[in-house]
């Protein structure tokens, strides 16, 4: 009995050899594969698997360890929620089955969100003819570019000029003007 079990296995791993050497192969893809947001956002990475014996996709982390109470693994997805700085680094996807294993890998950039250090107030009043000085400057750990707007547009009053430091010098005020908006890029 236990020697015909033996003929049967030895078929079957024989028959899985070949099928092994002749299967398509295990294709694994990751989407995206590069990713970069701010802190505090949800992402989410999608792994393509595919090949015979139905493989199973596994998650991890490229030095370091999910965080496993804001990550979440479904079949093929993985969603990170809230990121912080430290859950930057490259996340992994392996496919497993019997034709072997296969992986790919995203990298994940999480940014400190942009904050102001200097912003200018809400409203303003200059009489005509004053020197207007409004300061903006903000932080991030990505270069940061101040902008201004006049009304709506790029396209300051007469007289108008950014400094070296990004604040905004309006001289030579001739009516009331209202400087609102700022744009951070
Ligand atoms: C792994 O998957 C990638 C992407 O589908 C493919 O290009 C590569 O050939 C695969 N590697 C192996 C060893 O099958
Ligand atoms: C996101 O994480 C920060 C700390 O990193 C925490 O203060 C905040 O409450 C979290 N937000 C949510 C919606 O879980
Ligand atoms: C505008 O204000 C900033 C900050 O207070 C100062 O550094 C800068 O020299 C001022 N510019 C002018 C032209 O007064
Ligand atoms: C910031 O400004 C610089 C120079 O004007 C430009 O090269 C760069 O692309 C800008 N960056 C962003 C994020 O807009």
């Amino acid at each position: 009995m236990s020697f015909y079990l033996s003929i049967l296995q030895l078929w079957i791993v024989s028959v899985m050899r070949i099928s092994a050497e002749e299967g398509t192969p295990l294709l694994v893809t990751m989407i995206p594969q590069t990713e970069v947001t701010e802190t505090g956002s949800n992402v989410k990475f999608t792994c393509k698997v595919t090949g015979q014996y139905n493989p199973v996709v596994t998650w991890s982390k490229f030095q370091g360890s999910l965080p496993d109470s804001r990550s979440i693994e479904k079949e093929d997805t993985l969603t990170l929620l809230n990121v912080t700085t430290d859950d930057s680094g490259s996340y992994v996807c392996t496919g497993t089955s019997i034709m072997g294993t296969n992986s790919s890998s995203v990298q994940l950039r999480v940014y400190t969100a942009l904050k102001f250090i200097t912003r200018p107030p809400s409203s303003v009043l200059v009489y005509a003819g004053q020197t207007l000085n409004l300061s903006c400057s903000a932080s991030s750990d990505l270069q940061t570019n101040v902008s201004w707007m006049f009304d709506g547009t790029t396209t300051l009053p007469q007289g108008a000029a950014i400094d070296a430091s990004d604040n905004l010098i309006v001289c030579l005020l001739t009516s009331l003007m209202a400087v609102t908006t700022l744009a951070l890029l």
